[in-house]
Formats: structure tokens, C-alpha cells, sequence
């Protein structure tokens, strides 16, 4: 059974198979988690981005870790947060769905994820979590994954992740 756990800290510090990037669509860098990613594994990173010209939101697309202690980085691009109404919900599930399939593709063991659009795009954090723990759960067994950490940077997101995975196991409805 993979373990699915919360923890507190900083990603880039992770000694994981791949971590999540939280990025636009240029993959060219910015502030945030994505500012503290390409600051750690140096400027290669931003030179195998380039090469991949971009992504759509709701998408993710992979390259190494170059200096970071993670031998990947998935860079998933998370939609910004307008209301609700314009296809937030999909369009994250679809950034974590992304990454188990690039999980299966690369052979990732463990797996790290920060709390993806709920900095500068303003996603409601509570429910960024559920998507977030819901949609993992519901792909893990086929991504081959063992231990997916969900990393957050403050105690507010720490205690969210903690009480839904604490909570009890939705049944599938397939
Ligand atoms: N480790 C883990 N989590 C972090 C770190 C870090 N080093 N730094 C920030 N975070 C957390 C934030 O506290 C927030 O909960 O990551 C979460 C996502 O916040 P942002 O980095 O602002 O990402 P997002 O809301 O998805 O916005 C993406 O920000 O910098 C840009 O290029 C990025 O334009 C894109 C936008």
C-alpha cells in the first residue's frame, strides 16, 4: 500500500525520485516554488526548459534535476484561480494526474508535491488539497508510485494535508 504523507519544509531539499514544480506556461521560471526550484538546481535547469517550449495548464512536462538532490522535476502548470467557473477544479486534478503518468514514465519511486496554484494563483488552499489528495489517490496504484509526499511551506496548508489524510478513504465510484 503507498503511503501518502504530509510534511513540512522546503521541496528543493527533498531527496526523491522527482519533485512537482509549480509553473506558468512559459517554463521559464518565476517567483515562488518555481523560483526556489531553478535557484537550486542551477542555471541548466532553465536551459532544458526552453527546450520544451512551454505547456498548457492542467498539463506537466518533465526534466532532470540537474543540482538538486531530486533526479526529476515534473513542471506542472496550475491554473490561476478566477471563482471557480472557469475549469479550476479539472485543471488542477489534470496537473496531478499528469504527474503520475510522468511518474510511471520515469520510474519514480517517491514523489513530492507542493500545494500547486494556491500561492500568486490564488487557488482556495482547502480545496486545492482535496483535489490535490483525491486525485493522487485515485492514480497512484497505476503510477507505480510507493511514497508520494505532499511538502508545504506553512503550518496552515501542514494542517490541511494532515486532517484529509487522516480522514476517512472515499470509496472509488468506478
Ligand atoms: N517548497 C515547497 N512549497 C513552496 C516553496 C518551497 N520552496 N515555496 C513556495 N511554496 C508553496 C507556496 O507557499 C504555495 O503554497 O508553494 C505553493 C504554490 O505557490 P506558488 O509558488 O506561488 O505557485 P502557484 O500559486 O502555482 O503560482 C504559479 O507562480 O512564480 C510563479 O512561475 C510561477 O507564474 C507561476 C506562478
Amino acid at each position: 500500500m503507498a503511503n501518502l504523507i504530509a510534511i513540512r519544509g522546503d521541496i528543493t531539499t527533498l531527496s526523491v525520485d522527482a519533485i512537482v514544480n509549480a509553473a506558468n506556461t512559459s517554463l521559464l521560471g518565476g517567483g515562488g516554488v518555481d523560483g526556489a526550484i531553478h535557484r537550486a538546481a542551477g542555471p541548466e535547469l532553465l536551459a532544458a526548459c526552453r527546450t520544451l517550449h512551454g505547456c498548457a495548464t492542467g498539463n506537466a512536462k518533465a526534466t532532470p534535476g540537474f543540482r538538486l538532490p531530486a533526479k526529476w522535476v515534473f513542471h506542472a502548470v496550475g491554473p490561476v484561480w478566477h471563482g471557480g467557473g472557469h475549469h479550476e477544479d479539472e485543471l488542477l486534478a489534470g496537473c496531478y494526474r499528469r504527474c503520475l503518468e510522468l511518474a510511471r514514465e520515469h520510474q519514480t519511486r517517491s514523489l513530492a508535491f507542493p500545494a500547486i496554484s494556491t500561492g500568486v494563483y490564488r487557488f482556495p488552499p482547502q480545496r486545492a488539497a482535496r483535489i490535490a489528495i483525491d486525485t493522487v489517490r485515485e492514480r497512484l496504484e497505476a503510477s507505480g508510485v510507493e511514497l508520494v509526499n505532499f511538502v508545504c511551506f506553512n503550518q496552515e496548508t501542514f494542517s490541511l494535508y494532515e486532517d484529509l489524510l487522516s480522514g476517512p478513504v472515499p470509496v472509488p465510484t468506478v
